[in-house]
């Protein structure tokens, strides 16, 4: 029984990221807070980037992060696993959501969001809200404030 919730980790995934200081500022929160990254691909960005190591630094193992070579073979692996976008033109805030530990949270793209067939793919969409006419976070930012809130939803069963 422990052994099984050990392996419940919540799963970050990144739709096309595009800004390499980002995607390297979500590795290393998710190997701090202990969950799983995923990147649908294209990336906007080589990992050998200089701008992408400095702020990754030894937190960086491409053995950690699961790559998808499209939304199509991303979504077709999720058929038994729940997935929530994070998106602005969400209605249902995140601080009312019963979030599971293994669920998959899924990110937009920095300068796009995510397309209309991908939005039209989840059922489970929620916002942070925000300030009146502000656009948006920094990606890496809510992706902390979400998994955070995951994590004390489910009582940090594996941290220290
Ligand atoms: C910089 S934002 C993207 C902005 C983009 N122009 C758009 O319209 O979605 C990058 C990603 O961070 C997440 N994000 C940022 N602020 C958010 C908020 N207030 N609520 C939910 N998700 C947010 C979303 O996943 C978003 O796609």
């Amino acid at each position: 029984m422990i052994q099984k919730m050990i392996k419940l980790r919540p799963k970050i995934a990144l739709y096309e990221p595009d800004i390499p200081q980002n995607t390297a500022a979500i590795i290393r929160i998710c190997s701090c807070l202990g969950a799983d990254l995923e990147i649908i691909e294209p990336c906007g960005f080589l990992f050998s980037d200089k701008r992408f190591k400095r702020v990754a630094m030894d937190y960086f193992d491409k053995n950690m992060i699961k790559f998808y070579q499209s939304y199509n073979k991303f979504f077709e692996s999720k058929k038994n696993h729940r997935v929530i976008l994070m998106t602005t033109k969400a209605s249902v805030s995140y601080a009312t959501f019963n979030f599971k530990a293994d669920d998959t949270i899924l990110f937009g793209r920095e300068s796009a969001g995510v397309p209309k067939q991908v939005h039209n793919l989840v059922n489970n969409k929620l916002k942070i809200p925000m300030m009146n006419n502000k656009r948006s976070l920094n990606i890496a930012s809510s992706v902390a404030i979400i998994l955070a809130e995951n994590l004390k939803q489910n009582k940090f069963v594996n941290h220290g």
